[in-house]
């Protein structure tokens, strides 16, 4: 791919990124956050990161069905983003919903299981951006770096269960989604057990260790 459609490729992530901030700070402007502002703010920001995450987990699917390889270079931006976007969720949350009652705000995420998962995904998402640096994954390894980072499945599925859990009955948007991550999900499955049975399947390279020479002088009984 050339540097001039990577560029493109990259400013198109960064402008879908900051769609969710500047969409709020101009329906704010406008003044038309809705009669209910902290539940628009907060299920605006929470649509987002689930969209942008499930778009990070989707690149890999990308390149295995079609061999491509420009979406992986995307997957670290836009895990980025969908981080970014759940810490503004869960800092609305904090701020607009609870005013800093870390009372009430532990008790909910004792009591109320789509918040204990929601929790749980942001702070499994926590490491992961941290160490989203090349000088992180030199640091780490790249062994160690890809195990910890494979935790982004499981954050996709506390996601998924997080909106499962606190739509209304009747409201299909989360069915949705969760069939996308099944589906993404699948792929991935797919394609480590096609990996794994062509390796049982390969020869193996090195040549027969038992082939032994006969000492010198030795006359072969064959
Ligand atoms: C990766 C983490 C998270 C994702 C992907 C996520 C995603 C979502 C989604 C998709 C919605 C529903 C939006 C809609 O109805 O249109 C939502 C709503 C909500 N989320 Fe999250 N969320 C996450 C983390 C959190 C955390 C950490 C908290 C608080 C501790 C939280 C609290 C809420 C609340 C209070 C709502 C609104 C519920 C309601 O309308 O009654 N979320 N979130």
């Amino acid at each position: 791919m050339s540097r001039r459609s990577r560029i493109a490729l990259k400013t198109g992530v960064w402008a879908v990124g900051l769609w969710p901030l500047g969409f709020l700070l101009w329906r704010a402007w406008a003044g038309s956050l809705t009669a209910n502002p902290i539940s628009f703010v907060t299920n605006t920001l929470g649509d987002w990161t689930l969209r942008l995450l499930l778009a990070s987990l989707g690149m890999t699917p990308l390149r295995i069905l079609f061999g491509w390889s420009w979406p992986v270079s995307l997957r670290r931006l836009l895990g980025l983003f969908a981080f970014a976007c759940a810490a503004l969720h869960f800092s609305v949350w904090v701020v607009l919903d609870h005013f800093f009652d870390w009372g009430t705000m532990g008790a909910d995420i004792v009591k109320r299981p789509y918040i204990t998962v929601g929790m749980l995904a942001l702070t499994l998402l926590v490491p992961l951006a941290i160490t989203s640096t090349a000088g992180m994954v030199r640091r780490l390894g790249a062994r160690a770096w890809r195990r910890l980072h494979a935790l982004v499945y499981a954050i996709g599925v506390l996601a998924a269960l997080h909106y499962l859990w606190l739509a209304k009955k009747g409201v299909q948007d989360p069915y949705w989604y969760a069939m996308v991550l099944v589906l993404l999900l699948g792929v991935r499955l797919w394609d480590r057990a096609r990996r794994l049975a062509g390796r049982r399947r390969r020869p193996p390279l090195v040549a027969p260790a038992l082939v032994v020479e006969p000492p010198r002088g030795s006359r072969s009984r064959l």
